[in-house]
Formats: C-alpha cells, structure tokens, sequence
C-alpha cells in the first residue's frame, strides 16, 4: 500500500472511531479481532494492559456486558469511562508487585488477558523490537500468574527477529496460539496479534 493509500486509511478508521465515540483507531483492531476469533464473550472478567486512551476498555466492555468486568492497567492515568465495571489502575506491568494489585482488583481470576502495550519509539528499529518483546514477555508473565485455566491472552508485538521464539514461549503455555494481522492495522507497520486459547495453568 503506498503512503497516500495509508494515510487515507489512517484518517478512514480516525473518523470511524470519531464517529462511534471510541477513544482511539485501535478499538477497530480489537473488534476485527473479537470478529474473527471470538474471544471477548458476554460476563467475561477481561484485564487489557496498556489500555490508555481506553479504545479497547470500551469495545471489551461492549463484548462483555453489563454482567462482566474489566480492569484496565497503564503507565497513564485514564480518563473515567461511564461505566461501574469498568476500572483502571495506574501501574507498570514490568513491577513484580503488579500481578497482586490486578488480583485485588477482580471479582475472580479472569477470563482473557489483552495487551495492547507498546514502547516509547525510538526510531531505532532493532530497539523498538527488543523492547516490545519485553513488553510482550512482561504482560505474558502477567497472565500466566493471574489467568484462570483455560482462559486466553492476546497480545501485540513489534515483528523482528525475537518474534519466533516470543511466539514458541506462548506455544508453550496456551493450546492453540495463532498471529494474525487486522485489517485495521496499517499494512507498513511491524506490529502483529498473537492470540491464545487454552491457558495450560501455572
Ligand atoms: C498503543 S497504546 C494502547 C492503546 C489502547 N489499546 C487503546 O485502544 O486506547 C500503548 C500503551 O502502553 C502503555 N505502556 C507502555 N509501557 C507500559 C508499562 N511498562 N506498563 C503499563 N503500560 C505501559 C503506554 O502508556 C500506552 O498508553
């Protein structure tokens, strides 16, 4: 896709998102996903990581109804959304104290973790990827220690050359783990979903 044709596409899911009163163009990213894979079910308990703006704490909320819950975690505060079950915490998730200050903060263990985390950019493209693996590996020590057996995890991650073995590491604690690039995700971005199901249990 050429610049012009991504920046069109850019302004086209700025102005969907306008329009729906999201917070943020990568709600669609979520939703597309919800779409194809199915992950986000009514009264689900869901804890988004790197949730500010709130994008996806709105379309999550949408997904799981009056009757679930959904925790959201950020570095930044998050503006209060409308809702009595929606809450946000302002941690990081590379603190060791953060997976007991999520369990305090749920009715029970959830569901399906989400992480839409990402690094400062640095423009240095080798560091971008390295730091968005850690990031990847921190919100995936998260779920191993607060997700219910069975539950799922979806993650983003910067493509390069840690990917593969970051995906073998996610093989290792889920049943079926699949990548997966939304349409509302720009073509000349690195970025990919890993999405899991099955957590084995810690
Ligand atoms: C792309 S944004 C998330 C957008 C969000 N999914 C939405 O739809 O509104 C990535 C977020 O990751 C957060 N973040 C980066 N490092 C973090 C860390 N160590 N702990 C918690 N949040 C972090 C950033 O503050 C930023 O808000």
């Amino acid at each position: 896709m050429g610049k012009r044709a991504q920046e069109r596409k850019r302004e086209h899911y700025y102005r969907m998102a306008k329009h729906a009163g999201y917070r943020s163009r990568a709600s669609f990213k979520l939703k597309q996903l919800n779409l194809r894979f199915r992950i986000l079910k009514r009264g689900d308990v869901v804890v988004d990581l790197g949730a500010a703006p709130g994008g996806w704490l709105q379309v999550a909320r949408e997904a799981v109804g009056g009757g679930g819950f959904v925790l959201g975690i950020d570095l930044q505060r998050i503006e209060k959304l409308p809702h009595e079950n929606i809450k946000t915490l302002v941690a990081d998730i590379t603190d060791s104290s953060t997976p007991d200050m999520i369990r305090q903060n749920l009715p029970h263990p959830p569901d399906i973790v989400i992480s839409d985390v990402s690094p400062k950019i640095s423009g240095v493209w080798s560091v971008d990827h390295a730091r968005s693996v850690g990031l990847a590996r921190a919100s995936l020590n998260i779920a191993e220690q607060v997700l219910r057996k069975g539950g799922k995890f979806l993650i983003k991650v910067f493509q390069g050359e840690l990917f593969d073995e970051f995906v073998g590491e996610v093989r290792g604690k889920f049943e079926s783990v699949k990548v997966s690039k939304p349409p509302a995700s720009r073509k000349g971005s690195a970025e990919a979903y890993i999405v899991a199901k099955g957590f084995k249990g810690s």
